[in-house]
């Protein structure tokens, strides 16, 4: 087998996965890094990519992954650690000679972001353009995966319901999978998207209850938008255990939300990929099998 050239991280998660697929599709030899060696990874094997195990807050194991590498996707949680990841995988890439990297942020990344988790997005964006390679920043408003992320899900699920404290602001959901074809035309082709910041939206800018309609038309059943508070937001997130790092961001943008910071339609992912965006009904119908109770 050719010794890949390009190295996908998160490859386990949802743009990381599917851009490990795009690319064995396209006949790319791909490297895929992954946290642990778990049945996710032995399928990654099993498709064809290169995988090997490391944690990004581990420097010697990124500039093992890197070796060899000339072009990256670089993917962090929403966790502690994404400015030290971000530095970490920087100056590895240097030394590994990468010429392009495409860096995950989101659109809520801004100098006066108060979520922590966006200005460190903010932060680690700076530190890539420090670094002199050459980065292509994504900033996505929210994932249309919101929908089968299992907090959200299970109130769609159980109730009929949408609950999140976003007043009537709106936004155009983006499946990580179309993103996911953004990031492999990137990375086939990085020179045109070096230097760049793409903003990333869906079909389509909706309000929380136009979103429920469309799940509601596939699931053949009424789904309704109930706009809590952010005092019950909080309580609802804690019961279900979400960690403190992820609450305090998912608060502060429920803000930015409100605000219309995530408001946008898609410009780029058509234009570049020849296919735009999936709308929240194709992204129901393809996931529909979540939401059988
Ligand atoms: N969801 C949204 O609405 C939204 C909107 C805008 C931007 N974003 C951005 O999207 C990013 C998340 O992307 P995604 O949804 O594709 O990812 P994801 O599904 O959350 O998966 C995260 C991936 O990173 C891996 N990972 C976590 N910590 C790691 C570590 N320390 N070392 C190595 N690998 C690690 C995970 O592995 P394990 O599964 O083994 O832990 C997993 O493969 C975040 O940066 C977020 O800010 C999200």
């Amino acid at each position: 087998m050719t010794s890949p050239t390009i190295l996908i991280t998160g490859a386990t998660g949802f743009t990381g996965r599917r851009t490990v697929e795009l690319l064995l599709e396209n006949k790319h030899a791909v490297r895929a890094l992954v946290r642990a060696d778990d049945r996710r990874a032995a399928q990654l094997r099993e498709l064809g990519a290169e995988v090997v195990v490391g944690d990004l807050l581990d420097l010697n194991a990124v500039r093992a992954a890197l070796e060899g590498i000339e072009r990256a996707y670089f993917v962090y949680p929403i966790a502690p650690g994404l400015i030290e990841a971000t530095a970490l995988f920087a100056l590895a890439a240097k030394e590994a000679g990468v010429a392009s990297v495409v860096n995950m942020s989101q659109i809520s990344a801004r100098r006066v972001a108060k979520s922590h988790a966006a200005l460190s997005h903010y932060t680690a964006e700076r530190v890539f353009d420090w670094s002199g390679l050459d980065v292509t920043h994504l900033r996505p408003t929210y994932f249309a995966q919101w929908l089968i992320y299992p907090h959200w899900r299970k109130h769609i699920v159980k109730h009929g319901e949408i609950r999140l404290p976003f007043g009537s602001g709106r936004h155009a959901p983006i499946a990580a999978e179309d993103q996911a074809r953004l990031i492999t035309a990137i990375l086939e082709n990085p020179q045109p998207h070096k230097g760049k910041t793409y903003p990333l939206h869906g079909p389509v800018q909706m309000n929380q209850q136009a979103i429920a309609d469309e799940v509601g038309k596939v699931l053949s059943q009424e789904i309704k938008y109930v706009a809590i508070t952010l005092d019950d937001y909080r309580q609802e997130l804690e019961k279900d255990g979400l960690p403190s790092f992820l609450i305090q961001h998912l608060l502060e943008v429920a803000k930015d939300y409100q605000n219309g910071v995530f408001e946008g339609e898609d410009s780029i992912i058509a234009q570049v990929t020849g296919q735009p965006p999936m709308t929240v009904q194709a992204f129901v119908t393809l996931y529909k099998g979540l939401f059988t109770s």
